[in-house]
């Protein structure tokens, strides 16, 4: 059995007053969610997890410690310490309270390919920053999806692929059932156009594969969530497929009935 995983990821937005309030109310939300949940058949109980801009992880500690929710920061430094201006590093997070981490994401890939690094040496970085959040006991989101350029000539596996070997390489197979991966298809993002369910479902029996070859039990109690566009319109028609375990969100995760729909339409899809 997995759990679904519904996370909110507000990017760089929300001034403090109005994040305070998004907090309390998305709180106040999830647990109307829990006991309406109880009443319904065929429901089950999910994850829930936030990730507001870094300086208002003090906000969220305050507003979401004992309850049930989780929350995180959207990048990691790959080092333990030391002149890195403007990192922040794993054991600082987890003295925020934080359970997750975001790895990976595009809008943060991009800002290095501005340094013209190539995805290769990307991929790496992102491994060092996995193996950072593993081992200060943070659950790694790592993000994975392939620009519009690559998925229109068919090398959405291949750049899949790339991240998820080098991983295996780094950590081990075994690594990855202390983590989360995201398939987020960078055309996906921001845009209003989702991937259809069927590609979302494709995509993720792939990297379900991948891990499999190495370590089939790992594989299958793997989460993979899926983000890009997902609103409350087309939430349940995602989560519906048999591989997708939830969804990273972004505009959607501001809007507090919006989200509360999405977490639903999760509750209702246990794999
Ligand atoms: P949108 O839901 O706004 O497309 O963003 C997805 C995303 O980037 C989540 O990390």
């Amino acid at each position: 059995m997995r759990k679904p995983l519904v996370a909110g990821n507000w990017k760089m937005n929300n001034p403090i007053e109005s994040s305070r309030t998004l907090l309390q109310k998305i709180l106040y939300n999830a647990e109307m969610l829990d006991s309406i949940l109880a009443k319904e058949e065929n429901a089950c109980s999910i994850d829930i997890a936030l990730f507001p801009p870094s300086v208002y992880l003090r906000e969220a500690q305050e507003v979401l410690t004992g309850s049930d929710l989780h929350w995180g920061t959207q990048n990691v430094s790959a080092y333990d310490e030391g002149a890195y201006t403007g990192e922040i590093s794993a054991s600082m997070i987890k003295g925020f309270g934080c359970d997750y981490v975001l790895i990976g994401h595009s809008e943060r890939r991009c800002l290095y390919e501005k340094l013209e690094l190539d995805q290769y040496v990307l991929d790496q970085i992102v491994a060092e920053k996995y193996a950072q959040a593993i081992s200060h006991d943070l659950t790694p989101i790592v993000c994975i999806g392939e620009t519009k350029e690559d998925y229109e000539s068919g090398k959405t596996e291949q750049v899949i692929a790339r991240l998820l070997d080098i991983l295996i390489e780094h950590k081990g197979a075994h690594s990855l059932s202390k983590a989360v991966l995201a398939y987020e298809p960078v055309w996906a993002i921001g845009t209003g156009h989702s991937a259809s369910p069927e590609w979302a479902q494709q995509v993720h029996a792939f990297m379900r594969a991948r891990v499999a070859a190495h370590d089939k039990k790992t594989a299958q109690g793997l989460r993979i969530i899926y983000g890009g566009s997902v609103k409350a319109s087309n939430a349940a028609a995602i989560f519906s497929k048999p591989d997708v375990d939830g969804g990273l969100i972004g505009g959607a995760s501001l809007d507090v009935e919006a989200f509360t729909h999405i977490c639903f339409a999760a509750a209702l899809h246990q794999k």
